[in-house]
């Protein structure tokens, strides 16, 4: 049986190589990159799956140079200003996980208001990772269910998951990482359990339709066992 994808993630890794191997800037990169991100959002929604989640920014790139700091930042402005009004007509729901209290003020007003303004939209479940980070992800989880007076009885998996940055979007089926390095680099640490993972050493700038047919055509055929026996998955399957 073929596995069925609602939720694909994504490391878009390999941008400052792809630049520096042209020999231009590593922002040369970042550029293409977010060019790239905006074609594989229509692919990825022209193939009916509900939840795409990019990692743009983690909470460890602050340790970059500002220069580059600043250039993401610019991009990632420039790529609202000019997208808003395209994922308003195309239907698509744009979400951000991560804490983005510590970007500029600007940039944090734009974000709110694309969206609130998307937030009627159903076909395309949008989430863009901003300073995002597992491990700080669940950490502010934590602190929230510490300010409130929460029974330790209710907490459970899925109590647990209502105070993420995820709470209203399923665990990812697949976890796609470009550029090569065999890491997870603090993604959706929690969301990963059971998420089968695909490495390609293409690099972002690079990926396209044909190499995502590839990752998808991978996952369709892994069995996916959740802790079960192979036998106890045929036998789920022939029922
Ligand atoms: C991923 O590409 C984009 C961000 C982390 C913002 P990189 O910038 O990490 O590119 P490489 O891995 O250095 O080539
Ligand atoms: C992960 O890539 C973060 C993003 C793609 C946004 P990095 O390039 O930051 O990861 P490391 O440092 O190689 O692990
Ligand atoms: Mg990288």
């Amino acid at each position: 049986m073929q596995n069925n994808i609602k939720h694909l993630a994504i490391i878009m890794d390999g941008n400052g190589r792809w630049a520096q191997k042209k020999g231009w800037s590593r922002i040369k990169g970042h550029e293409k990159g977010a060019r790239i991100a905006k074609e594989i959002v229509k692919v990825v929604k022209s193939k009916g799956i509900e939840y795409l989640t990019l990692y743009a920014f983690s909470s460890e790139n602050w340790k970059r140079p500002k220069q580059e700091v600043e250039g993401l930042f610019r991009l990632l402005e420039g790529f609202i200003d000019a997208e808003i009004q395209e994922l308003k007509d195309s239907n698509i729901r744009l979400h951000v996980i991560g804490d983005i209290t510590k970007f500029p003020e600007i940039l944090q007003q734009k974000i709110k208001k694309s969206i609130k303004e998307t937030s009627k939209n159903t076909v395309l479940h949008l989430s863009i990772a901003l300073n995002y980070g597992g491990r700080d992800e669940i950490i502010r989880a934590v602190k929230t269910i510490s300010e409130k007076t929460i029974d330790p009885e209710t907490i459970n998996e899925e109590t647990f998951k209502s105070f993420l940055d995820t709470a209203h979007i399923p665990d990812p089926d697949l976890l796609i990482r470009t550029g090569g390095e065999k890491r997870i680099s603090n993604f959706l640490l929690w969301q990963i359990a059971y998420t089968e993972i695909y490495f390609v050493d293409i690099l972002w700038p690079d990926f396209n339709e044909a190499a995502l047919d590839n990752a998808l055509a991978w996952f369709a055929s892994r069995q996916r066992r959740f802790g079960m026996t192979e036998n106890q998955i045929q036998e789920i399957e022939t029922r």
